[in-house]
């Protein structure tokens, strides 16, 4: 896909490497549509990168709400070409700690919220003459499950479960369906997460974009559904 004048909707654009996606897109002439609930964040991220960052507050995890702005935003006439479902966050605790409210504020975001928007976005993508891309930020956390992530792991493998039978369903669509299964990557996610022990040498947000912006830019008739990126070595000897 050549990336310039195209439409892309990252999801978590406030913050980490819905930020980075965002800039990288926007550098190559895309309109980026930036989901988050941080209002603020948002503005500050569009007085930065100009006008073709377009914010919206929204919490993915409102169906109703989404739908909404869906229906406001966009039309036959004017269709996503690009959707990066990268919105998501983890609550870590051994099973017997972690609350309910917080396994389903993880379900809600992580897992359905990605399902209320791209059941919204795919008839839009099914009538653009332009071959689309769905990626989906799952993590290394969808292939491995660890102690006292158990909640987090369902979602990430859910999340995997769901891409692997798009990308099935919407590939004679002209539909890319790619799920990513990202390491560690030094953005704000661990910021409130004492559970976890923070590798010093993690991936940066920039490397990890690149190679996003590497995957949308391959030609039509070549798709990479997954794709695992790790740092070579997380505990940095040096
Ligand atoms: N950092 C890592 O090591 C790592 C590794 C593998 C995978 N991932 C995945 O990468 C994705 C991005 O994480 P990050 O590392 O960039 O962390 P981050 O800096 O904490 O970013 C998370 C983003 O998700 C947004 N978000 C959270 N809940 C939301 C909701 N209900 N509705 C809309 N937006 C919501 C946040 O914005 P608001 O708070 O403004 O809503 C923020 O923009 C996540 O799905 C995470 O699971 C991260």
């Amino acid at each position: 896909m050549n990336l310039k004048s195209k439409i892309a909707i990252v999801t978590g654009a406030s913050s980490g490497i819905g930020a980075e996606f965002s800039k990288d897109l926007m550098k190559r002439g895309t309109t980026v549509y930036g989901l988050a609930r941080s209002v603020d964040k948002l503005n500050t991220i569009k007085k930065e990168l100009g006008e073709q960052f377009i914010p919206v507050q929204m919490d993915i995890a409102d169906s109703t709400k989404l739908e909404k702005w869906v229906s406001d935003a966009f039309s036959f006439h004017h269709t996503p070409d690009i959707l990066i479902n990268n919105a998501g966050l983890g609550y870590f605790a051994n099973v017997d700690a972690l609350k309910v409210e917080e396994w389903n504020t993880m379900l809600n975001v992580n897992l359905s919220g990605i399902f209320y928007l791209t059941r919204l976005i795919v008839p839009l993508m099914k009538k653009n003459d332009n071959t689309c891309h769905i990626i989906n930020i799952s993590s290394i956390a969808g292939l491995m499950g660890s102690p006292q992530i158990s909640a987090y792991n369902a979602t990430k493998y859910g999340l995997r479960g769901f891409s692997d039978a798009l990308f099935k369903e919407l590939r004679y669509d002209g539909i890319k369906v790619s799920c990513f299964f990202p390491g560690s990557i030094a953005t704000s996610f661990f910021d409130s997460i004492d559970e976890v022990e923070q590798h010093p040498n993690m991936m940066n947000a920039s490397d990890v974009s690149k190679t996003l912006v590497h995957v949308l830019e391959t030609p039509d008739n070549f798709l990479i559904n997954e794709i695992i990126m790790r740092p070579l070595n997380p505990k940095n000897p040096n």
